[in-house]
C-alpha cells in the first residue's frame, strides 16, 4: 500500500482556474511513468497570493505553475527569478530548491521548441502579431535563437513600446506587404479564439507557401488562420504545441524526469 506522505505535490494557481488543463496533462504523465506525484489546481485571489506562495514553500511543494492574472504579480514574493523570466517579465513556473522559491518561464520554450523541430531558426525573419504576454514570450524566445523579429499590433503604441524594450522592429499593421516579408508568422493575439472561431488576424493575401505560420491560440486547435494558411500551402503549427512543450518543460523541472510528450499531447487532444 502507498504511503500518501510519499506523494509530492504540484499546483497550478490562477483566477479563474476551472478551465486549466494542467492537472490532466501532468497527472497523465505521472501515471504513465508511475511517479509519486500529484498535480492540483488552486484558485488564488491576488490578495491571497503572498500567503499562498509562502505556504507552498513551508509545505515543500515540488512545483507551482502560474497562470493569469499572477504571472507578473507573483515576482515580488519569490526568492529568485531566472534570467529568462526576468527578460520576459513574467513567471509561469516556480520550483522550490533548498527552501527557496525560484521563478522561471517555460512559455519561451513552448514557442521556440516546436519551430526548432521544423526549421533552423538562426537568421530567419519572424513577424509577431500582438503585443501582450504571449507576444513577449515569442519575441524574447525567438530573439534568443538569432531570429530577426518584427512586431505589429492592433494598438500600435503597444507594439512600439515592446519593440523598443526588446530592440526589435515595429511595423504598422496597415504597412504589411502582400505577402508578408518574413519566414515565420506568429499569431500572439486573441483573434480566432473560441467562441469567435471564424475570425483571423490575417487575410489570405498576406500569406505564401514559404511561410511557417504558428498560431498560439489553441482553442480551437485548428484556427481560421491555420485553415487559410494550410490552403495557401504554408507549414502550420497549432498553439497546442506551445501548450504541450511549456508543460513538458515544467514537468521536467518539477520531477527531474524526461517528459512523455506523446502522452501529454494525447491527453490534451482528447480533452479538446
Ligand atoms: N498555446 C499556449 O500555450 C498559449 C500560452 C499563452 C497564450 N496563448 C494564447 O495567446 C493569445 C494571447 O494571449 P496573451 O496572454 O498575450 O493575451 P493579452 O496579453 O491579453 O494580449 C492580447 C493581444 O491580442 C490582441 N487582440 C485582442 N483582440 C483583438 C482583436 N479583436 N483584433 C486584433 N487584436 C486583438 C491585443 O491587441 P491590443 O493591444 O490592440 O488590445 C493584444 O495584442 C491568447 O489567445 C492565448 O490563449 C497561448
Amino acid at each position: 500500500m502507498d504511503d500518501s506522505s510519499d506523494i509530492k505535490s504540484c499546483y497550478v494557481i490562477g483566477n479563474p482556474i476551472e478551465h486549466s488543463l494542467s492537472p490532466q496533462i501532468h497527472n497523465a504523465a505521472y501515471e504513465v511513468l508511475k511517479l509519486k506525484f500529484s498535480f492540483k489546481k488552486k484558485q488564488v485571489l491576488t490578495s491571497e497570493l503572498e500567503a499562498v506562495v509562502t505556504k507552498f514553500k513551508q509545505d515543500q511543494v515540488s512545483g507551482v505553475s502560474v497562470t493569469l492574472p499572477h504571472k507578473e504579480s507573483v515576482i515580488p514574493f519569490l526568492d529568485e527569478v531566472d534570467s529568462i523570466a526576468l527578460a520576459v517579465g513574467a513567471v509561469n513556473t516556480i520550483t522550490i530548491q533548498k527552501g527557496r522559491l525560484i521563478g522561471s518561464n517555460t512559455d519561451i520554450y513552448g514557442v521556440v521548441e516546436p519551430l526548432k523541430k521544423i526549421a533552423d531558426l538562426r537568421g530567419k525573419r519572424a513577424l509577431i502579431l500582438g503585443a501582450g504576454g504571449a507576444a513577449r514570450s515569442a519575441i524574447c524566445g525567438l530573439k534568443e535563437e538569432g531570429v530577426r523579429v518584427s512586431v505589429t499590433n492592433r494598438t500600435q503604441a503597444k507594439a512600439e513600446k515592446l519593440a523598443e524594450e526588446f530592440s526589435v522592429d515595429c511595423l504598422a499593421m496597415d504597412s504589411l506587404k502582400e505577402p508578408i516579408e518574413a519566414d515565420i508568422i506568429v499569431n500572439a493575439t486573441k483573434v480566432g479564439m473560441y467562441p469567435k472561431v471564424d475570425d483571423s488576424p490575417l487575410e489570405e493575401k498576406f500569406l505564401s507557401a514559404e511561410h511557417i505560420v504558428f498560431d498560439l491560440v489553441y482553442n480551437p486547435r485548428k484556427t481560421q488562420l491555420l485553415r487559410i494558411a494550410e490552403k495557401k500551402g504554408c507549414t502550420v503549427i497549432s498553439g497546442l504545441e506551445m501548450f504541450i512543450y511549456q508543460a513538458a518543460k515544467q514537468f521536467e523541472m518539477y520531477t527531474e524526469n524526461k517528459a512523455p510528450l506523446d502522452v501529454m499531447r494525447r491527453t490534451v487532444e482528447e480533452i479538446l
